[in-house]
């Protein structure tokens, strides 16, 4: 197990935003939880990097490697964040400042991170722009200079750069079309393969969840109403809510959305 969550509440004054939740991902795994819009998928991503605002707390465990990282003095955690858990997120310009090169934001991040020597930063660049499918001449450019599919790569080498034990992407192809979503699923399908990083994937889309999970939960109204391996909770959902929301999915194989009704 890579990553145990216990108990975790994110309150905004006396409303409970994220209400008791508990999950585990394992090491190498493609954990994804799903619900519909508002439901608390983001609160609860952000809750794991400390990455909540300031007008929300967080109360509970989250654990990692033996410690509980909501109690991490902020220092600590900005170390943890990019090494241990990282985020690619659907706004990926974001990432980027239109002042510095896609290599000067690595750069950057390498230092902060503790990496001094010149020549292993220029290694940890090349493999994360390969790793990602961009050759390693892309890094030199601003990111206006990359088209949009090249860019969300780019930020995903960026998230890649120091080998996070948990991939976070909260609705990363949600604004893609369907092609260049699958494009970019199958780079993390292959990533998580390669260098057994396990992805947090968060999404309200079914056809994604299908292909690509391994477990999934299951989100409403801030709390997790089912979880289970992809094969138990596609074909033998339990709780209403997910036979609803499986019906729900348009686009998901008529096999699929009948099972769900039984
Ligand atoms: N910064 C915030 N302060 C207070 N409430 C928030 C904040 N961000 C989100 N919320 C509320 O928390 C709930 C869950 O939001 P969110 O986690 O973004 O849902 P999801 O990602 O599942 O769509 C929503 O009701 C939303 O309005
Ligand atoms: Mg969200």
């Amino acid at each position: 197990m890579i990553l145990a969550i216990e108990d975790l509440t994110v309150s905004h004054g006396e409303k409970k935003i994220v209400d008791k939740v508990s999950l585990t991902i394992d090491k190498g795994e493609w954990f994804a939880l799903v619900g519909q819009s508002g439901s608390g998928k983001t609160m609860l991503s952000q809750a794991i990097g400390q990455l909540l605002g300031t007008n929300l707390r967080a109360s509970g465990r989250i654990m990692y490697q033996g410690d509980n990282v909501l109690e991490y003095p902020k220092e600590k955690m900005n170390q943890l964040r990019g090494k241990a858990i990282s985020y690619i997120f659907q706004d990926y310009h974001g990432s980027f400042t239109p002042f510095l090169t896609i290599q000067q934001h690595m750069e950057e991040y390498l230092q902060t991170h503790g990496v001094h020597q010149k020549t292993q930063r220029k290694e940890m660049m090349k493999e994360a722009m390969e790793s990602v499918g961009l050759e390693a001449s892309f890094a030199k450019r601003y990111s206006f200079q990359l088209s949009g599919g090249q860019l969300q790569r780019a930020s995903i080498a960026l998230a890649l750069l120091l080998e996070p034990d948990i991939l976070i992407a909260d609705e990363a192809t949600t604004a893609l079309d369907s092609v260049s979503a699958h494009r970019i699923l199958s780079l993390l399908q292959d990533l998580q393969q390669k260098k057994g990083c396990a992805i947090l994937f968060i999404t309200h889309d079914w056809r994604h969840v299908v292909r690509y999970s391994d477990k999934i939960a299951v989100m409403k109204d801030g709390k997790i109403i089912e979880t289970g391996t992809k094969q138990k909770l596609v074909h033998q959902p339990e709780h209403a809510y997910t036979k609803q929301l499986i019906q729900a999915a348009p686009t998901l194989p008529m096999r699929i959305r009948e099972v769900s009704k039984s």
